[in-house]
């Protein structure tokens, strides 16, 4: 049996989504072009456009098409903190949080070598961010609405009203947090929100910036009206449809995939925390119903990780997007998890079709593969 548990690195095409995809691929045209064809790719992004919007309760005219979660993030942040670093004599402030994705994290530390201060805002050992008094000089707040490894949901409301106090706009990356929770663009009261594809079981590299049509927002991507002139570029339009009916059946399915989702995880974290040498990190926290973050101290996670694998189980070992990283991860630090634990986590990550059979067999390896790990023979070695 092979079983796949790291639907936060990436979720599986829903066979829906591609069939809905499949007319696109078959016959590709340009949605700016004049002709039939191109109008009909314009019909089909438009209506992707208000599929996306519903999902998160917004205006579909504030939906911009990016290539992924990750350059709407760099676009949220690029695009409004280097517009005022433009201002001569202005050395603007980014608030983010201790635990975003390296995407806020590396364009936060570009914009630093550029002069811009970088404030972190701190987490609690549960990964929860804390709301801090903002300076008037800050620019820009973004703080990610749910976290990839932890699958911690922050509480935005405080951030959102001392920002809304001084007027600095707010940014949230849900990338993580779409479809799996409901979120309100609306209700968050912020003024971007970062979504991406791939993670609700739709096509990999398209995502969205959903923006406040009132905000400053300075294009990166150059040389076209694309996207109400806020990102150039031909749309992928297969992609941008396979967003929108994934978004569709996400905003159809959401609290039926939420309560499914939740009594695997909860059966699972039931299970693990019966095998001699496990923990749950973050446990306690409001979190994703998908997302479990489990340790088994003492052994090293890329070790675990390889036999979980070998043994037929796809985890991750804290973020997919750093299993190359040998530190652990800058959100588990900032959690002042010990690095001995931190260095022995895995993520293991549900989809609402993961089965109550398939968690049996979850925990099995898991029990299988640390038991003869945690064997005092096998730590005389060192590992
Ligand atoms: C919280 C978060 N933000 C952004 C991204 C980047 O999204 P994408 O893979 O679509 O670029 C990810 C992907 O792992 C993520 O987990």
């Amino acid at each position: 049996m092979r079983l796949y548990l790291d639907h936060n690195a990436t979720s599986p095409l829903d066979p829906r989504v591609l069939e809905a995809m499949l007319p696109y691929l078959q016959t590709q045209a340009n949605a700016s072009s004049l002709h039939a064809a191109g109008r009909a790719a314009r019909a089909a992004i438009d209506q992707a456009r208000e599929q996306v919007a519903a999902l998160v309760d917004a205006h579909p005219s504030q939906v911009v098409f990016t290539s992924g979660g990750t350059e709407a993030n760099n676009l949220a942040l690029r695009g409004v903190v280097g517009a005022a670093l433009m201002h001569p004599h202005h050395q603007p402030r980014l608030v983010i949080s201790a635990v975003e994705h390296d995407s806020v994290r590396a364009q936060a530390q570009a914009l630093e070598q550029q002069g811009v201060r970088v404030q972190a805002l701190p987490v609690d050992l549960l990964g929860r961010v804390q709301a801090q008094a903002l300076a008037d000089d800050s620019v820009l707040v973004s703080v990610m609405l749910a976290n990839n490894e932890t699958g911690v949901i922050q509480d935005l409301a405080p951030i959102v009203e001392r920002a809304s106090a001084l007027k600095i706009p707010v940014h949230a990356d849900a990338a993580q947090a779409a479809g799996r929770i409901p979120v309100s663009f609306r209700a968050l009261g912020v003024q971007m929100l970062t979504l991406s594809a791939h993670k609700m079981q739709g096509p990999q590299g398209v995502g969205a910036l959903v923006v406040d049509k009132a905000l400053d927002l300075q294009p990166q991507a150059l040389g076209g009206p694309h996207e109400r002139g806020r990102r150039a570029g031909t749309e992928n339009v297969a992609a941008i449809v396979g967003f929108g009916k994934a978004a569709e059946l996400a905003a159809a399915e959401l609290s039926e995939r939420a309560a499914k989702m939740r009594a695997r995880r909860d059966q699972l974290e039931a299970a693990i925390l019966a095998i001699p040498g496990w923990t749950l990190l973050a446990a306690e926290a409001e979190r994703l119903p998908n997302t479990t973050l489990a340790a088994c101290a003492g052994i090293d996670g890329e070790t675990l990780l390889l036999q979980i694998d070998a043994a037929g189980l796809a985890v991750s070992s804290g973020s997919a997007c750093h299993s190359d990283r040998r530190t652990p991860s800058p959100v588990l630090q900032a959690m002042s998890v010990p690095s001995e634990l931190a260095r022995s986590t895995v993520r293991l990550s549900l989809s609402p079709q993961t089965t109550a059979e398939e968690i049996s067999f979850a925990a099995q390896v898991l029990r299988q593969v640390s038991e003869p790990l945690r064997s005092p023979a096998f730590q005389a070695l060192g590992f």
